[in-house]
């Protein structure tokens, strides 16, 4: 289990994921088609038949994929472990304003103002601390789970993934992304789904994905969506997530 004080909490990261989530385009120097990632996370939803009934979005952070997907589910929940990611999710839906600081230059940083974007329905959205290790019993089941840059964060993402199928309605899609960054600090070498070798063969995040979640669904696509961090204002870190997406049986 991720503790309190991980770095989720922290200010920085909260700083950082605004900006993330919700920061324009004019604050990012580099390539337009790794901008806006939380909001293309959203729009993963609507690439194949779907009803839009419940979505969840999983690890949610800020809460912008929350957001978009707001304005096409019924109703939306965005959970994540970080009570300060989520208190600034909360406040960003009920229409405040956040100022946060990014840095410009060395010790230099400029105040920018973020807001709920335009689209989203804020009636129809739902925020709460919880654990994608164990989601609450009563969370019912959606049409729609996204868990965006999640897999790689969690202390057992195989088991995360095996108890996802439950909370997953019959012909609802699952999207996963992530740049299948393993680290210790987060994942317990044992329980990382890919990056090392087994008996002298490379073992892969997307063939352990395909092994977990074949008995319980269909693998609908995989494709690329690249995703930029801003440092400051010349300086980007440029990854690109795998995403996978899965229609449950
Ligand atoms: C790399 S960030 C990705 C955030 C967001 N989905 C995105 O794509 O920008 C990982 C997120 O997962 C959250 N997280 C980590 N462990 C979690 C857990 N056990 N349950 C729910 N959320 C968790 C963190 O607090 C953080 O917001």
């Amino acid at each position: 289990m991720p503790s309190i004080d991980s770095f989720y909490e922290t200010d920085k990261a909260i700083s950082e994921y605004l900006l993330f989530h919700y920061g324009t385009e004019e604050l990012f120097k580099g390539p337009s088609e790794a901008l806006d990632f939380a909001k293309r996370c959203a729009e993963l939803a609507l690439r194949h038949p779907i009803k839009l009934g419940r979505a969840l979005d999983l690890g949610c952070a800020v809460g912008r994929s929350a957001c978009e997907l707001s304005a096409h589910f019924d109703e939306t929940i965005g959970i994540d472990f970080s009570h300060g990611l989520i208190a600034a999710a909360e406040r960003i839906r009920n229409g405040a304003s956040i100022d946060t600081e990014i840095a410009t230059e060395g010790k230099l940083t400029e105040k920018i103002t973020l807001t709920l974007p335009p689209k989203a329905r804020p009636d129809r959205l739902h925020f709460q601390q919880g654990d994608a290790m164990q989601l609450p019993t009563d969370i019912g089941t959606f049409d729609f789970a996204l868990l965006a840059n999640l897999i790689d964060r969690l202390p057992d993402p195989a088991r995360c993934l095996q108890s996802i199928g439950k909370t997953i309605n019959s012909r609802g899609v699952l999207a996963i992304t992530s740049p299948y960054t393993w680290l210790a600090e987060y994942t317990p070498e044992d329980k990382w789904l890919g990056g090392y070798l087994r008996d002298g063969e490379p073992v892969l995040t997307y063939q352990s994905l395909q092994e977990i979640l074949s008995p319980e669904f269909e693998e609908l696509e995989a494709l690329d969506m690249p995703f930029l961090i801003r440092e400051h204002t010349r300086k980007n870190q440029y990854s690109i997530a795998h995403a996978t997406l899965w229609r449950k049986r």
